[in-house]
């Protein structure tokens, strides 16, 4: 197991370190030389390091950033730092934006400041890394619907992406709790939809609510610029609209494109809501338009429509002849209009089990344990792993009654760290059909971009480790983090989970949780997934 030099302590690891001896250190005469093609990224490095260590990077020799196609994979880079010239050579610009954040990891934390602070000297230690990333989707979901995430926490996010050379951001828009996208041929999804008049407080097992009121909505140019801000990051985000079912906000804005009356916006956690689209033209004339908006906003190759946990009830309420069959009815409908707009279907698992006509190039978010993501890739679809039992930070990460709000099965670092996409059950081939990994943080739970750091970090550290990485030393990352990484955080204001558990002001003992037993929840999912196991 490689152990690295203190000063070439990265996150996520990278696959070779060379250690070599002295330091190219960093002047406000450094220059910097790019060919055209990676202006971006070199305009990227400029503002990244600039407030913090005044070195501005002019037009000239020092850094040179080198774009090398036949050398090395995409997504690869070589680095070579030596005393007097460093070289950053990328098999394309996203390579080289790879390569970027591991440059800056190697000088002093206080580089991931705003502004200049004490006296570093800003050595980077002589060596060579090379590097490629083991999965190409390093994904993470945010829930935005649950709780809103302002515009600003968000761009803050995608750079905390950056850094951990992550690279999808799928954006879960809507939800029974909230529409967050304006959609301007359907003005109540946001008039209507985009607030609740309280929420739960704790875990809902508990029936407690506040009074008070909670929403907000990203406008068309706000996602355009978030979109436009990943695409700069070499971040792809990816939209989620949840069709049919969770879809109670956009029901209480327009009752009639409901099953079954709703009670305005749902102010309760998890269930299933009866909020589900009824099976008409009108519903399906929203979903086109509402999909076509989404296309516009967001370039990305896949569009998710959800397609999890649709309750059948209402529609048997309905009095509708096969209401077993209608999920599957809307997912093949969505998918043609994505097709319409040259898109693809990212659907999760469920979508295998509803007799849905998927088309063969959908992709499939298997989040039910293992089982989606070996059920997907055995039929022969493209998969991406987001195994609750090991990816949702938003079970709880400690066994202390301290942690707050503890739902969910237990959920360390170390189980983070120890996620491993391609299911073992998996030939080699297919295995070659999962793209890679996401962790999933869902916001019942966080109302705050401060409780997002709690959840989140340092187990996104972990995930892009065995997402970028693949499988480690936990002890040696621990380590890593420890004596190096957290400082970084730090300098970055991130509030992640102490390793010891929550400071006095991270708990929540007004908002009880519900913790649960690993084995209780797998056996739930074993019975969740009985349908698209027996397929398989
Ligand atoms: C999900 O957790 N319902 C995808």
């Amino acid at each position: 197991m490689t152990t690295f030099p203190a000063n070439l302590s990265v996150v996520p690891r990278p696959v070779r370190v060379v250690p070599g001896a002295g330091a190219f250190v960093l002047t406000e005469t450094t220059g910097l030389t790019h060919p055209p093609e990676l202006a971006a990224e070199a305009a990227w490095l400029r503002g990244a390091l600039g407030p913090a260590t005044g070195c501005l990077l002019a037009s000239g020799p020092g850094i040179a950033l080198v774009l090398d196609p036949a050398g090395l994979p995409a997504e690869g880079y070589r680095l070579e730092v030596t005393t007097s010239a460093v070289e950053l050579r990328g098999g394309s610009a996203a390579g080289v934006f790879a390569g970027l954040q591991t440059l800056r990891q190697l000088l002093p934390a206080n580089v991931f400041r705003r502004a200049r602070v004490g006296t570093d000297r800003w050595a980077l230690p002589v060596g060579v890394i090379e590097d490629e990333p083991a999965f190409a989707w390093r994904g993470v979901m945010l829930d935005v619907a649950r709780h809103f995430l302002p515009k600003q926490d968000v761009l803050r996010f995608v750079d905390l992406m950056a850094v951990h050379r992550l690279n999808v951001l799928h954006l879960h828009l809507t939800d029974d709790q909230g529409w967050r996208i304006e959609v301007p041929r359907w003005p109540r999804l946001t008039s209507v939809g985009a607030w609740r008049t309280g929420s739960m407080r704790g875990a809902r097992q508990h029936e407690t609510f506040d009074r008070r009121p909670h929403g907000g909505y990203y406008t068309g140019e706000d996602l355009r610029e978030i979109v436009a801000y990943a695409a700069d990051r070499h971040i792809t985000v990816v939209p989620e609209i949840d069709l049919p079912g969770h879809t109670q906000a956009a029901v209480a804005a327009y009752p009639s494109l409901g099953a079954v009356p709703v009670e305005g916006v749902r102010t309760r956690w998890g269930g299933v809501s009866d909020g589900v689209l009824a099976p008409t033209e009108e519903a399906l004339g929203f979903c086109r338009d509402v999909l076509a908006e989404v296309c516009a906003i967001f370039p990305s190759r896949y569009v998710c429509v959800g397609g999890d946990e649709v309750p059948t009830e209402p529609w048997e309420r309905m009095g509708h002849a096969d209401p077993g069959s209608l999920g599957g009815w809307f997912v093949g409908e969505l998918a043609v209009m994505l097709a319409a707009h040259g898109r693809r279907l990212f659907g999760w698992d469920e979508v295998l089990g509803g007799g849905a006509a998927v088309p063969s190039d959908a992709l499939i978010g298997g989040w039910r344990g293992e089982h989606g993501t070996i059920a997907a890739a055995r039929a022969g679809f493209d998969v991406v792993a987001c195994p609750d039992t090991s990816v949702y930070f938003d079970y709880r990460q400690g066994e202390d009654v301290d942690e707050p709000i503890p739902v969910g099965p237990l959920l360390t670092l170390a189980d983070a760290y120890a996620f491993r996409p391609v299911p073992a059950a998996l030939s080699a081939e297919e295995g070659a059909r999962v793209l890679g990994g996401q962790a999933q943080i869902w916001t019942e739970h966080m109302d705050s971009v401060r409780r997002i750091d709690y959840m989140a970090f340092p187990r996104l550290c972990a995930f892009a480790e065995a997402v970028w990485s693949g499988p480690g030393d936990f002890a040696e990352f621990a380590g890593r983090l420890t004596s190096a990484h957290l400082a970084r955080l730090d300098a970055l204001g991130v509030e992640y989970r102490p390793s010891e558990g929550p400071h006095p002001w991270q708990t929540r003992p007004d908002a009880p949780g519900w913790p649960r037993e690993r084995a209780d929840r797998e056996a739930e999912l074993l019975e969740l997934t009985k349908n698209i196991r027996a397929d398989i």
